[in-house]
This record gives structure tokens, sequence and C-alpha cells, in this order.
């Protein structure tokens, strides 16, 4: 079931018009009922290709295909009529052309619904979003750690740690803001050259392991809820244990189970006369 409201959706253009406003809230989803429970509290929901390793246990997001990222983005759509929902293009999806990055990006845009698509990448990329901006699909550009590119940077790393490094971070916010991203989320970078970015551009960063200055930050729900133990970055901060929930709420089933605990009267269908419940009433002569 859809939420069907009159509620207005926050636009991308909303948001860009944030900068230097109240921080900008945003986390991941990736399902309805996740969808459902964060729409009223947050600005941005990303469904982010990260869907690879949370949900699908993928070591990386490189086997994260388009139609995965579709699926996911309707069901997120279905349950939000508020958040501004953005859909992460996956690996492979937009970098060999602007043209390429079109195709699969209206796609993405047309089949979910969503209000823009999300790109990895700084200066080499600034063609792709100017061409996809000037044909009406709005971008989220992600620089500094970017996850796709995990091979060249040599796994999953701060960047930026030299000067060169960080001149060319500072020159990939530039290009990307340039060429009309509508946010700029810079992962894993120094705290000192997240805030220098955030000053230096006109569009709103969404900072994640960045710093507290950007005009708004992003992480992955499953980390903040303690739902995703594999992988745990620094810059995670663990809001609720469910992962410690959910194992003693399952220890509790299998043990009403184990003892014909459960189902208990009230969870079973029966008759409910004056004979007792699950009494079958006598049959008509
Ligand atoms: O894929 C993802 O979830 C992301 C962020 C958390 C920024 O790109």
């Amino acid at each position: 079931m859809s939420k069907a409201t009159n509620t207005k959706r926050i636009t991308l253009m909303d948001l860009k018009g944030r900068k230097g406003q109240d921080p900008i809230v945003c986390l991941t989803a990736y399902t309805t009922s996740i969808s459902r429970l964060l729409d009223d509290q947050v600005d941005l929901m990303l469904v982010g290709d990260s869907l690879g390793m949370v949900l699908y246990g993928m070591d990386s997001t490189l086997g994260v295909t388009v139609d995965m990222m579709i699926a996911h983005g309707q069901g997120v759509m279905r349950g939000s009529d508020r958040a501004c929902i953005i859909v992460d293009m996956p690996f492979g999806s937009y970098e060999e052309s602007p043209q390429m990055a079109f195709r699969n990006c209206s796609r993405v845009m047309a089949e979910t619904r969503c209000s823009g698509v999300k790109l990895e990448g700084g200066a080499e990329m600034a063609e792709t979003i100017s061409f996809l901006v000037k044909r009406g699909i709005p971008v989220v550009a992600h620089i500094g750690l970017t996850p796709q590119s995990v091979h060249v940077l040599g796994g999953f790393k701060s960047q930026g740690k030299t000067d060169e490094a960080a001149e060319q971070i500072v020159a990939d916010a530039k290009a990307v803001a340039a060429a009309g991203a509508s946010l700029v989320v810079v992962e894993g970078v120094m705290e000192p050259l997240a805030v220098r970015i955030t000053n230096e551009i006109d569009v709103p960063t969404i900072g994640i392991g960045a710093s507290a200055q950007c005009d708004g930050q992003i992480l992955v729900t499953e980390d903040i809820l303690g739902l995703f133990a594999e992988f745990k970055p620094k810059f995670v901060k663990r809001y609720a244990q469910m992962d410690e929930m959910i194992t003693e709420a399952v220890g509790a089933y299998k043990t009403e189970v184990l003892n014909r605990a459960f189902p208990a009267p009230e969870h079973c269908f029966g008759y409910k006369g004056p004979l007792g419940h699950n009494n079958p009433p006598k049959e008509q002569k």
C-alpha cells in the first residue's frame, strides 16, 4: 500500500537553497518499511548502492545493477510522500559517456519517480553532470572517498591526505558545483578539508565522515541502528543496537515455539462460543 496524502514533497531545489541554514538531515533507505519510518524525520532519503553490501552481502558496491536500484527506488517511493528521494546510479551505468548516463538516469527517474540521481566522481564527471542537468535530471555529486572506485583507491580509506590530493578534492567540488550539481556529498576526508570545501562552494555539502560544519549529514540507516555489523567505519555512530534486540526477540520466539507456548489461544482462529475456545459449532440437523 502506498502512502497517499497531500503532503508537498521536498525538492532538490528546496535543499539547494538551504546553504548556510539549518543542517540538512539525510539517511539511506532501501525498502518501503524503512522509508515509512524515516519519511517524517529526514529531509532526504538516498537509495544508496550501499544496499549491495548492506542488504545483499556483497563485498563492495560494484555488483549492483540499474534494475536493483529501480526496484528498491520504487519500494522507497511507495513508503514516502515528503522527503526528497535520490537514487544512486550504480557502477558502470554512467561513467562511459554523458549519453549513456542520460539513458540510464532517465530510466531510473521515469521508473521510480524519484527526485534526482547521485553519481560518484569529481572533475571527470562534470561534463556528464552538466549534460544531465541541462536535460532535466537533477544530480547529487559524490566526491572524496567514492566507494565505486575502491580498487583504484586501494580500499575504503580516507582521502585527501597530501596537499596535492586535498587540492584535487577541492577542484572536484568546484567542478561538480559549477556543472550544476544540487548537492555535493563529501565522504571520508579530513575535517579542515570538508570545512574548506563547504566555505568555497555555493552548493550545500552533505558530509559522511567529514565534518559537522558541512551543510548536512548522511549515514547508512542500518549502521546507525546497529543492523550492519560486518563493517563499521570510524565515522559511524550507533544510535541503537537493533542486532541485539533481534537476537533477543528471535530467541524468545524460538523458546515459545519449542514449549508450545506460541501460538496462544488469542493467535488462533476458532469458534469462541459458550463451549469455549476452538470448540466447533455442532452440526445443524
Ligand atoms: O551508497 C550509499 O549509501 C552512499 C552514501 C552513504 C553516501 O553513497
